[in-house]
């Protein structure tokens, strides 16, 4: 496969297409894109919104406080967060964690769909309402939809809610616990992991 330039489309093509990148504002104000990581063969991708500071200064995706409560529900499901693939629906940090306006998340799509062409995953949790939005449909309300399945083209999706807003509303963590195990139940029965949850 070849993107519009007629170039291969490769990891190498993906992360020059990141770093050059100024399709939006949002890199003028940044310390490094963050394009995302993880197993690039992995069966599953854990999109979220944006990075936030610590993910600006370190150049990686969820390595703060929601990303580290993040690798605490992947062991959960007895996932290592090393067994996933996890990037976000921008690769720049909007200023002050502001959600990315539909622009700013439409201009970077090139590089979700280089990203989610190359990891060709077969399970996509979408983390809270931008990835939900900007994925799925755009009048979802995460409240209402989160935990319900979708499959588009033998993809399936699934929105939870964000970790930063478990972080700040502990109420919802009953609910994305449940999300955490129908998602486990859907990695069995499509016989991902099989090491870990069996053929
Ligand atoms: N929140 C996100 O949506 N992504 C990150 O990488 C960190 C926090």
């Amino acid at each position: 496969m070849t993107d519009a330039s007629n170039q291969e489309i490769t990891w190498e093509l993906f992360e020059r297409q990141v770093e050059s990148c100024d399709r939006c504002a949002l890199c003028r104000q940044i310390r490094h894109k963050v394009p995302g990581q993880g197993d690039r063969n992995a069966p599953l991708m854990l999109i979220g919104e944006g990075p936030g500071q610590q993910e600006d200064e370190q150049g990686l995706a969820f390595v703060g406080a929601a990303g580290q409560l993040l690798t605490r529900m992947l062991a959960a499901i007895s996932l290592p967060r090393e067994r996933v693939y996890i990037c976000n629906i921008v690769k720049c940090r909007p200023p002050y964690n502001r959600v990315p306006t539909e622009a700013e998340a439409e201009a970077c799509l090139m590089h979700l769909r280089m990203q989610t062409w190359l990891v060709r995953p077969k399970v996509i949790v979408l983390l809270g309402s931008t990835a939900a939005k900007t994925l799925l449909n755009p009048n979802i309300r995460i409240t209402r939809e989160r935990g319900l399945w979708t499959e588009r083209k033998g993809v399936w999706m699934l929105p939870t809610y964000h970790p930063s807003a478990l972080l700040r509303d502990e109420t919802k963590k009953p609910q994305a616990w449940q999300d955490m195990q129908a998602l486990r139940d859907k990695l069995r029965e499509q016989g991902l992991y099989p090491d870990l949850y069996g053929a």
